[in-house]
C-alpha cells in the first residue's frame, strides 16, 4: 500500500512536466507540419524563366548565331516564354501573311524544339515600316507568335497565388501622344497612320495609365522597343526624347519594377527610383557605340545576345547572355510587392 502511494506521488509529481513535454513535442510536430506544407510561400515559388531578345531580325549569321545560343540556354533552364523587344524583321517588317521573310527570319531561325514556346511579341520601328496587320494576324496562324494588338497585358502566374503582369507597350504608337511633329518621328512618312497618328497615341498612353494602376501582381515588368534611359550614341529624334522625358516617372509612379527596351544595340542597365531599365538590342545586328554615361550602372556593347529572367516570389535575376553562352553581367532585384500590398490595401480603406 506504501508502494502503490508512494508511486501514485512519483507520477503526480511528473505529471507537470510531463504534461509539458508532451505540449512542447506536440507543438514542434506542428511547426513542422506547417513549415512543410507552406515551404513554398515561406522560401520561395519555384523560379520561372523567360527571356528577352531585341533586335533580331536581321536574316544572317549573326541572328542564327544568337538564336543557336538562345536554344541552349531556353532548353537548359526550361524557359517558360520569350519576349521580343521590336525590330523582328529588318529593314521594312513584312509585307503580309504571305511573306517569305516569316519562314527565312524567324521559322527557319529559331526553328530548336525548345523554342516552340510561346513568344510575346512587341513592335519596333521596323516593324511599323511594314504590314503590322500581318504581324497581328500572324497570331492566328501560328502556334507560338503571340501579338494581339500593338500593345497589350500579358498576366503569367508564379504560383497559385503570385502572378507577373507583362505590359508590352508600342513605342511608336505612343510617339503619337507626345505632341512631336512628323519630321521630329523616326520613319514617320513610311507609318501606317492608324496605327501611330495622335488617337492611336491618346488612347495607347491612357490605356498604359489604366493598367498599371490596376495591377496588383506581385511583379509588374513593361517591355517596349525604345529605351527610356540609354548611354547609345546613335541619332536620334526628338520623338524618342520625348519618350524618354515621359517614361521614367510615368513607371515610377506606378511602381513598376524594370522596364525592358530595344532599339540600342548595346547592353545596359540603370536604375531611377525602383524602376530597373534594362536594355537589350542585341538579338542579331550591328552594335552600336556608346558614350561615357556616369549614371549608368552597367553598359557594354560590342557583343550579340538576350536577357535570361529568373523570377521568384522575392527576387528577379537578369543575367546578359553573349552567343557563345557567357554571362556578361547580372542584376538581382528584390520585390516590390510589400508596397504594392499596402497600396492595394489603402485603396480598399
Ligand atoms: C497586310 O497583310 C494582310 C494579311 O496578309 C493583307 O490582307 C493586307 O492586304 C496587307 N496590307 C497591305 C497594305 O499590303
Ligand atoms: C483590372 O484587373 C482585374 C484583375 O486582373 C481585371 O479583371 C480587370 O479587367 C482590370 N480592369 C482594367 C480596367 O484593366
Ligand atoms: C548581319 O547583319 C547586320 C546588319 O546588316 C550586320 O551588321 C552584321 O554584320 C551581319 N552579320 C553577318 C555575320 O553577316
Amino acid at each position: 500500500m506504501k508502494e502503490v502511494r508512494r508511486y501514485l506521488r512519483t507520477l503526480r509529481g511528473h505529471r507537470g512536466p510531463l504534461l509539458r513535454t508532451l505540449c512542447l513535442m506536440a507543438g514542434i510536430l506542428g511547426l513542422l507540419l506547417y513549415l512543410t506544407r507552406h515551404h513554398h510561400e515561406l522560401h520561395s515559388t519555384k523560379p520561372l524563366y523567360f527571356v528577352s531578345i531585341g533586335d533580331y531580325g536581321a536574316g544572317n549569321a549573326t541572328q542564327q548565331a544568337v538564336a543557336d545560343q538562345l536554344a541552349k540556354t531556353v532548353g537548359e533552364y526550361g524557359v517558360q516564354f520569350i519576349l521580343t523587344l521590336g525590330d523582328n524583321f529588318y529593314s521594312r517588317g513584312v509585307t503580309s501573311l504571305e511573306d517569305p521573310i516569316w519562314q527565312k527570319r524567324f521559322e527557319a531561325v529559331y526553328h530548336h524544339p525548345s523554342l516552340q514556346v510561346p513568344w510575346y511579341i512587341t513592335l519596333g520601328d521596323h516593324d511599323h515600316r511594314g504590314n503590322v496587320s500581318a504581324q497581328l494576324l500572324y497570331t492566328e496562324r501560328s502556334e507560338r507568335w503571340h501579338l494581339p494588338s500593338p500593345y497589350y497585358l500579358q498576366q503569367v502566374a508564379l504560383s497559385e497565388e503570385r502572378h507577373l503582369d507583362i505590359v508590352v507597350t508600342d513605342s511608336i504608337a505612343l510617339e503619337g501622344a507626345l505632341a512631336v511633329g512628323p519630321k521630329e518621328r523616326r520613319f514617320f512618312n513610311d507609318y501606317t497612320q492608324q496605327w501611330v497618328d495622335a488617337q492611336a497615341g491618346k488612347a495607347h498612353l491612357d490605356w498604359l495609365e489604366a493598367t498599371l494602376a490596376n495591377s496588383t501582381a506581385d511583379w509588374c515588368i513593361v517591355a517596349g522597343h525604345r529605351p527610356a534611359k540609354t548611354a547609345a550614341d546613335r541619332d536620334r529624334f526628338r520623338g524618342d526624347f520625348a519618350l524618354m522625358e515621359v517614361l521614367p516617372p510615368l513607371l515610377s509612379r506606378h511602381s513598376v519594377d524594370a522596364y525592358l527596351s530595344g532599339h540600342d544595340h548595346v547592353g545596359q542597365h540603370f536604375e531611377e527610383g525602383h524602376v530597373q531599365f534594362l536594355g537589350n538590342g542585341l538579338g542579331g545586328y550591328k552594335t552600336h557605340v556608346v558614350s561615357a554615361d556616369a549614371s549608368a550602372l552597367w553598359v557594354e556593347t560590342g557583343f550579340n545576345g538576350f536577357l535570361l529572367h529568373k523570377v521568384t516570389n522575392k527576387e528577379l535575376t537578369s543575367s546578359f547572355i553573349d552567343s557563345e553562352g557567357r554571362t556578361r553581367y547580372t542584376t538581382k532585384i528584390l520585390s516590390q510587392s510589400k508596397r504594392r500590398a499596402k497600396q492595394a490595401g489603402l485603396r480598399f480603406i
